[in-house]
C-alpha cells in the first residue's frame, strides 16, 4: 500500500516509523514531513492546510490510505476533502473534529449526555463575561473558544486577572477567531493525565494512558508549552479508573457524537483531570497527543495500517489490540529560550547512534537539512529522546541516557521527566 502522512511534528516521526514496521506499506509519503521523517517517507513539500493540494496529490500518486496526525487541517475539514474525492482518509470529518475545535461544543455536548467534566458558562459578548466575573469565584479558567496552539487557557487567580484576560481573548482578539466564544469554567485540582484512543464510529479502544510535562522548567516551573517530555502508562491512571472511565466518558464520548449525527472516525485524546470527586474531561482533541504519540506508539504491538483501516471501516471490534506493558519515556530536546526565541540551524551531531538500538528512538519535532545536506535544528522543539524499559524507572533512566547521544548548540531540556513516578 501507499501511504501519505500529513504533518510534520514529533507526533507524525512517530506515526511514520510505526506505519514503516507494516509489511503492507510498499511506500510512504510525507507533507511536508522533516529531516527525521525523511528516513522512512519520501517528504513531499505541500503544506497541511493545502487540502486540494494534498487530494490532488493522492490522487495523482494513487495513495492507498492518507494519515492526518495534525489539528488543524482536521479542524479545517481536510478528511471531507478527501472523501469528497473518494480517498481514503484516517482521521474525523470536520463535523466531528469540532470536538476539539471548540470547547463551547464539546462542553455542550459533556453537559447534554452528563459526561463529568467542570461546571462553565459560555459566551459570546465581552461585556455579558465581565458582568459574570463579578459573583464568580476564583480561581477560575478562561479557554477560547476555537485553537490557539495550546495557548488559549487561562488560569486567572483573582478578577483583575480573569478581567484582563477576558480582554485579551474577546477585545484584543489575542488568538484572532478562536476568541469568538469563550468558556469559562471552574477551577479543578487534582493530578492530569490523558488517555489515547482509536475510534470507528461507534466503538471505542483505548491505546494507553500517558502524563505530559507542559512546563518549560524543572519542577513544573516556567511558560506553559507543547510538551517538554512524557511517559506512559502513569501509575496514577489505575484500574478502577479506567474502568470509571470507560463508562462514564469514553463510550458515552463516541455514543454522543454518534446521535449527534456527527460518527467520529479517528483517534480521541481524552485530556483528564483525576479530582476528588472521580476523573472530569479537561479537554478533548480530535487526533494523537504530540508527543503523547511517541511514548504510545512504540508501545503498540498491532499493525498500524491494520487499525487506521478497522476504524475507517466501522470494523473496530475485529481488532485485537495489544500494548507492551513496558513503559516508555520521551525527553524532549528543544533550543535554549523556547518557547519565546531562540536560534535555528544548529547541526545535530549523534542521531547515528540510535541505528540498531532496540528500544531506544529518536523522533524529530522540528529539524531540517541545511544546503549541505546536513541535519539541522529547526524548531524550539527538536528531537523527543524516546526509550522503553521493564519498568518506568529503567525507562526514564535509558531516555536520559539516551540524552547524551545526541548534541547539538543551545539543546536544552528538563531533567525531571517522570519524577512524579517516584510518589506512585
Ligand atoms: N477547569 C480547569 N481547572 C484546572 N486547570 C485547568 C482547567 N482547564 C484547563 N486547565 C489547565 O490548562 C491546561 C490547558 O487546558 P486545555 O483545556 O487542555 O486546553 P488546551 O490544551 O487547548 O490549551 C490543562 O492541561 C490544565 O493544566
Ligand atoms: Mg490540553
Amino acid at each position: 500500500m501507499k501511504i501519505l502522512i500529513v504533518g510534520s511534528g514529533g507526533r507524525e516521526h512517530a506515526i511514520a516509523w510505526k506505519v514503516a514496521q507494516s509489511p503492507k506499506a510498499e511506500k510512504i509519503y510525507c507533507a511536508p514531513g522533516n529531516a527525521g521523517i525523511a528516513e522512512y517517507a519520501e517528504c513531499v513539500p505541500i503544506g497541511a492546510m493545502e487540502f486540494e493540494k494534498l487530494a490532488a496529490f493522492a490522487e495523482e500518486n494513487q495513495i492507498d490510505l492518507t494519515i492526518v496526525g495534525m489539528d488543524d487541517p482536521l479542524v479545517g475539514g481536510i478528511v471531507d476533502v478527501f472523501e469528497e474525492k473518494g480517498l481514503r482518509v484516517f482521521g474525523p470529518r470536520k463535523n466531528a473534529a469540532i470536538l476539539e475545535g471548540s470547547k463551547a461544543f464539546s462542553k455542550d455536548l459533556m453537559k447534554k449526555y452528563n459526561i463529568p467534566t467542570a461546571a462553565y458558562e459560555t459566551f459570546t459578548d465581552p461585556q455579558a463575561a465581565l458582568d459574570y466575573l463579578e459573583t464568580a469565584k476564583f480561581p477560575i479558567v478562561l479557554k477560547a473558544d476555537g485553537l490557539a496552539l495550546g495557548k488559549g487557557v487561562l488560569i486567572c487567580e483573582d478578577k483583575e486577572m480573569a478581567v484582563d484576560g477576558v480582554r485579551q481573548i474577546m477585545q484584543d482578539r489575542k488568538f484572532g477567531t478562536a476568541g469568538d466564544k469563550m468558556v469559562i469554567e471552574e477551577f479543578m485540582t487534582g493530578r492530569e493525565v490523558s488517555v489515547l484512543s482509536f475510534v470507528d464510529g461507534k466503538i471505542v479502544k483505548t491505546m494507553a494512558s500517558a502524563q505530559d510535562h507542559k512546563r518549560a522548567k524543572d519542577g513544573d516551573q516556567g511558560l506553559n508549552t507543547g510538551g517538554m517530555g512524557n511517559f506512559s502508562p502513569t501509575p496514577f491512571y489505575t484500574d478502577e479508573i479506567d474502568d470509571f472511565c470507560q463508562k462514564n466518558i469514553f463510550q458515552p464520548t463516541v455514543d454522543a457524537m454518534a446521535a449527534e449525527g456527527r460518527p467520529f472516525v479517528g483517534v480521541i485524546f481524552f485530556g483528564l483531570m483525576l479530582t476528588e470527586d472521580g476523573p472530569k474531561v479537561l479537554e478533548y482533541n480530535a487526533r494523537f497527543g504530540d508527543p503523547e504519540a511517541q511514548v504510545v506508539l512504540p508501545r503498540m504491538k498491532n499493525d498500524m495500517i491494520d487499525v487506521c483501516e478497522a476504524c475507517i471501516d466501522g470494523k473496530l471490534d475485529e481488532i485485537d489490540l495489544q500494548f507492551m506493558e513496558d513503559p516508555c519515556v520521551c525527553v524532549v530536546l528543544a533550543s535554549d529560550g523556547y518557547p519565546v526565541s531562540y536560534e535555528k540551524g544548529f547541526p545535530i551531531r549523534g542521531l547515528e547512534n540510535f541505528k540498531d538500538k532496540d528500544g531506544y528512538y529518536v523522533f524529530h519535532a522540528g529539524s531540517a537539512f541545511n544546503d549541505k545536506g546536513e541535519i539541522v535544528t529547526n524548531g524550539g522543539r527538536v528531537l523527543g529522546v524516546t526509550a522503553l524499559g521493564k519498568d518506568l524507572k529503567e525507562a526514564r533512566a535509558n531516555a536520559y541516557k539516551a540524552v547524551e547521544w545526541v548534541d547539538f548548540d543551545n539543546k536544552y531540556y528538563r531533567h525531571d521527566i517522570g519524577k512524579a513516578i517516584d510518589e506512585a
